[in-house]
């Protein structure tokens, strides 16, 4: 039986990079040792990091309480304010922003001071938007869908800088720049996606055409690993969306020529390479 494992599965470079960087400083040992944020979302891995004496800070108001230590920025980034609260309270800071999204950052910030209103396409809620906002200066637009296209109006005689959130959807973001467009405002968009999640759908629905069984491994939470496993089940029926190999271990696999193997953006290797042993020795 053929085991294809996907190239993309697992960690883009941007967490792998973030997560290495929390475990270099946990083998430092220089004090305490804090991340702005869950480093990536896999329990296991926040696990892990709090027995080697990593906490996760959830807030700036927690922020505001650190006397001493370490504080990580995960690959999300965050707004120039917590950069400026780290340094005035002489914590020692460890900058794992992705470098994609650091990008956005320099552009919002050289556009917004030239006198651009920055509009970022994504979702208003997520860490990386508010991040990409707290370089702005001045007003600033999230825009996540066409309605909210359509009923967005800058301010007067302002000329519009649009970029959009890494992870977002390069149709969609696509279709609202053009709505935006269309109503003749003076716009320069910069396309910012990351192709990395592209990359990984394009991929896996690629393998699951050509297997009989395919397996998605992703927290259960992690709607990167949802979305992936939706494309699998669309080109293969036999598809199993599994956390770990404790979950695969009581599945029957159907007899089939070939398993395919793909894993959300938060699933460390060694879970991929358990579950690929695995495959490669019971089935
Ligand atoms: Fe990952 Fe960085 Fe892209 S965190 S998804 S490589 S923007």
């Amino acid at each position: 039986m053929e085991v294809i494992v996907a190239k993309t599965a697992g960690f883009c470079f941007g967490v792998q990079r973030a997560v290495d960087k929390v475990y270099e400083q946990t083998e430092k040992k220089k004090g305490p040792i804090y991340t702005y944020g869950p480093i990536i979302h896999n329990e296991e891995v926040v696990k892990d990091l709090e027995a080697r004496g990593v906490r996760v800070i959830e807030s700036r108001r927690e922020l505001e309480q650190l006397a001493s230590g370490t504080v990580i920025i995960r690959s999300h980034g965050v707004g120039r304010d917590i950069y400026r609260l780290i340094q005035e309270k002489g914590l020692e800071l460890v900058d794992a922003t992705c470098p994609f999204v650091k990008k956005i950052h320099r552009i919002v910030e050289k556009e917004s001071r030239e006198g651009k209103q920055i509009v970022i396409i994504g979702s208003d809620s997520h860490p990386e938007v508010e991040g990409i906002k707290g370089w702005c200066v001045g007003k600033t637009t999230v825009i996540a869908t066409e309605e909210e296209a359509e009923g967005f109006v800058p301010e007067a005689g302002k000329n519009l800088c649009i970029v959009s959130q890494t992870t977002f959807n390069n149709n969609k973001f696509k279709n609202l720049v053009e709505i935006i467009s269309k109503k003749g405002y003076d716009s320069n968009a910069i396309n910012t996606i990351c192709s990395a999640t592209d990359e990984r759908q394009r991929e896996a629905a690629q393998i699951a055409k050509r297997a009989g069984a395919m397996i998605v491994i992703g927290g259960r939470h992690s709607s990167n690993t949802q979305k992936l496993f939706e494309i699998c089940q669309k080109e293969c029926e036999n598809t199993y969306y599994i956390q770990t190999l404790v979950d695969l271990e009581p599945i029957l696999l159907p007899p089939v020529d070939c398993v395919g193997i793909t894993a959300g953006a938060s699933t460390p290797n060694h879970i991929i390479k358990e579950v690929q042993t695995y495959v490669r020795n019971e089935f």
